[in-house]
């Protein structure tokens, strides 16, 4: 193994020892699997992934904990919703226990690539794809799951600080009754060019207003958001086109019962946004991340005077104190890797 600098991580791909791999057969159950060697894989020209997008993905983080111990978080959470997405793409629907073994195999071969604790995470990015050929439009005759790591540092540069989003009405992330609620891959490009358009003026995120009115406020590119008035922890509420993020199910869970919040998953108004104490996103890669500014066609709205609010800070230090095991996990959300 390469020594990794620990201190340098960014949220990049670096090359592990080894990664899983099982394949299905549409009809047939997910069982067997093995880890290989990290590399390449050969994939038909005409391979379902490659012509009709059909392929989902999860994203999930191992901790190296303040007990010198590796944990994964609420991973049972990713499964369930491994299985949605599966389901809604046509593949063969995603056994839980399966995932968990197979992601609990890689990381624990792959340890020596678990940052020391206090200096990153070990990202862990399970996929499957449609890998047999189709000319015609259908679901494929068979399948390829795969679990590969890679160490990272903060998703955002510069670590954390107040993110600025912008608002372009001219692009929406999901519709209702689509897929923006199931982690397919084709959500992720039709994000990327309001985003690389978004990043070349200056900011760090999209934020989507809703497909049907343009009216409420859905989420970040890869993050949920949610917004603090008057002691209120308001989030958009699911409504098939937002992710269910398993860090906005924790942030809700805490602020509830850690810190005595309200909590209101209702539809929200950009004005709701613009005159909140405190506004911040969450997910696995971002954590819970500060919002500074949103921009929209009138202009820059400034949030919490550029600083991080004392609701967001305190909600990111319990999340990541859980996490870390720098406080008790009350909740049970740990998985030890043994
Ligand atoms: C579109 C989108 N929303 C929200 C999230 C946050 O979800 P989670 O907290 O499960 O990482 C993610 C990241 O996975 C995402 O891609």
């Amino acid at each position: 193994m390469e020594k990794i600098d620990w201190d340098i991580l960014g949220f990049n791909v670096v090359e592990t020892k080894s990664m899983f791999k099982a394949t299905c057969k549409q009809g047939e159950t997910w069982q067997a699997g093995a880890l290989v060697p990290y590399g390449t894989i050969e994939l038909s020209p005409a391979a379902g992934v490659l012509n009709y997008g059909q392929g989902c993905f999860e994203g999930t983080k191992a901790f190296r904990t303040a007990n010198n111990r590796v944990v994964l978080f609420r991973i049972d959470l990713n499964a369930k919703r491994m299985a949605v997405s599966t389901k809604r793409l046509c593949i063969p629907e995603m056994n839980k226990t399966f995932f968990i073994n197979a992601v609990k195999e890689t990381v624990l071969d792959n340890i020596d690539y678990v940052p020391p604790y206090n200096k990153g995470t070990l990202y862990v990015r399970p996929i499957v794809w449609g890998t047999a050929p189709a000319i015609g439009v259908k679901p494929v005759e068979e399948y390829t799951f795969m679990v590969f790591v890679s160490p990272v540092g903060p998703y955002f540069k510069g670590g954390v600080r107040p993110l600025h989003l912008k608002i372009n009405k001219d692009y929406h992330r999901a519709a209702p009754k689509g897929i923006g609620n199931i982690k397919a891959i084709g959500n992720y490009s039709a994000s990327l060019y309001p985003l690389t358009k978004a990043k070349s003026e200056g900011y760090d995120e999209v934020l989507y207003l809703d497909a049907k009115d343009d009216t409420f406020l859905e989420e970040v590119g890869t993050a949920n958001l949610f917004l603090i008035k008057d002691k209120k922890l308001m989030t958009p509420q699911l409504g098939g086109s937002i992710l269910a993020g398993v860090t906005r199910d924790s942030v809700l869970k805490i602020a509830k019962d850690k810190l005595g919040l309200d909590i209101i998953e209702t539809d929200i108004t950009l004005n709701e946004l613009y005159n909140s104490d405190e506004a911040f996103c969450t997910g696995t890669a971002v954590s819970v991340s500060p919002v500074g500014s949103i921009t929209d066609d009138d202009g820059v709205h400034s949030l919490s005077d550029g600083n991080i609010g004392p609701y967001t800070m305190k909600l990111k230090e319990l999340l990541v104190g859980i996490q870390r095991e720098d406080i008790d996990d009350d909740f049970g959300w740990l998985f030890p890797i043994e």
